[in-house]
C-alpha cells in the first residue's frame, strides 16, 4: 500500500475534525469501523494539475473479503467538478471513503490533495447545531482561533453556498437543499482542496436539487484550486460537471468530458437529457 498526499498552502493536517467524525459516524455506522486516518509517513506533493490520481485501486470487504472495488484508475483535474456515476452497489461510496481516508487496507496507488472535506447523503445526520453559523463553526473548535477568524470563516464559507443570510437561522427550520448546503459550508470552513460528497441530493426535491449542485459548481469557480467529487444516480445532474466517471462492478469503465460519459450512458440504452444550457 503507497499512499502520496499533497499538501497545498497548509501542512497542517486535519483530516481528524471532531465534527468530520460525528458526520461519519451518524451517517454511516455500518461502514465506517476505523477512526479516519489517513498516514502521512509517504507525503509528496502530486505533481502537475491533477487533484486525484489513483493506479489500480483495489479494496476488499466484509467477513467474506469480496473484492469492492477491482482496481480503480481514476484522474481528476483540480478545479474540477467531476461526477462519479454507476448503478447501486458499484462501489462509489466505497470508493469515495478511500479518497477521504476513511478505508486504510487496500492495494495499488492514491495521490491527491489534501486536506479533504466529507458530506454524506442524509443532511439530517449532519446538521448538528441549533444555528447555522454554529453549525459551521463546529469544526473550527479545535483550532485556538480569534473570534473574528472564526466569524470570518464561516461568513465567507456561507456565502460560498449562497446561504450568507441564514446565519443565525435555526437549523430545522431550514430545507433539505439548505440544510446540505450548510454541511458543505461547515466542510469549507475547514478549508479542505478536495470535497467528497456522496449523494447529497437523494432526498431532495427538483429546486433544492439545483441549488446545491450550483452551490458546489460556485465553489470550484470561485476557487480554483478545490476539486469536487460529486457522487450521484442522476444523469441530469451531468449538466454541471466538468468532467465525469462511470463506474461498473467495482472499476471506472468510462471518464472524460461529460459529453463523453453521456454517450457511454445511451450505449448503455440509458435515458439520458440534453444539457439545457443552466
Ligand atoms: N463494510 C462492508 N462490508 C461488506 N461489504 C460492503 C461494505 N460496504 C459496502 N459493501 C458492499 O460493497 C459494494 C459496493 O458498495 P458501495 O461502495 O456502497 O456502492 P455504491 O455506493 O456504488 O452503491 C456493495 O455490494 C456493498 O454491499
Ligand atoms: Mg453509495
Amino acid at each position: 500500500m503507497k499512499i502520496q498526499h499533497s499538501y497545498q498552502g497548509s501542512s497542517s493536517h486535519r483530516a481528524s475534525s471532531r465534527k468530520y467524525h460525528l458526520r461519519c459516524r451518524a451517517a454511516d455506522q455500518h461502514d465506517v469501523q476505523t477512526k479516519p486516518s489517513v498516514s502521512q509517513s509517504h507525503v509528496n506533493v502530486i505533481s502537475g494539475y491533477d487533484s486525484v490520481v489513483t493506479h489500480e485501486l483495489r479494496v476488499k470487504l466484509g467477513q467474506t473479503q469480496r473484492e469492492v472495488l477491482r482496481g480503480v484508475n481514476l484522474k481528476i483535474k483540480r478545479g474540477h467538478l467531476h461526477m462519479l456515476l454507476g448503478p447501486n452497489g458499484c462501489g462509489k461510496s466505497t470508493l469515495l471513503k478511500l479518497l477521504g481516508g476513511l478505508i486504510p487496507q487496500y492495494e495499488g496507488t492514491v495521490q491527491l490533495d489534501q486536506p479533504s472535506g466529507f458530506v454524506f447523503q442524509n443532511p439530517d445526520h449532519q446538521v448538528v447545531m441549533p444555528t447555522v453559523a454554529a453549525d459551521v463553526a463546529f469544526g473550527l473548535g479545535r483550532y485556538t482561533l480569534k473570534e473574528e477568524v472564526v466569524l470570518s470563516s464561516v461568513t465567507s464559507s456561507l456565502k460560498l453556498v449562497n446561504m450568507q443570510n441564514y446565519m443565525y437561522r435555526a437549523t430545522h427550520t431550514l430545507s433539505g437543499g439548505q440544510r446540505q448546503r450548510v454541511a458543505i459550508a461547515g466542510a469549507l470552513a475547514e478549508n479542505p482542496k478536495l470535497l467528497l460528497l456522496d449523494e447529497l441530493t437523494t432526498f431532495l426535491d427538483v429546486e433544492d436539487q439545483f441549488g446545491v449542485l450550483e452551490a458546489v459548481r460556485n465553489i470550484t469557480h470561485v476557487k480554483g484550486d478545490v476539486t469536487a467529487i460529486w457522487v450521484t444516480h442522476r444523469f441530469e445532474e451531468l449538466e454541471y460537471a466538468d468532467s465525469a466517471s462511470y463506474m461498473q462492478d467495482g472499476s471506472i469503465v468510462s471518464t472524460g468530458r461529460p459529453e463523453r460519459i453521456r454517450s457511454f450512458l445511451r450505449t448503455l440504452g440509458a435515458s439520458v437529457p440534453q444539457p439545457s444550457g443552466k
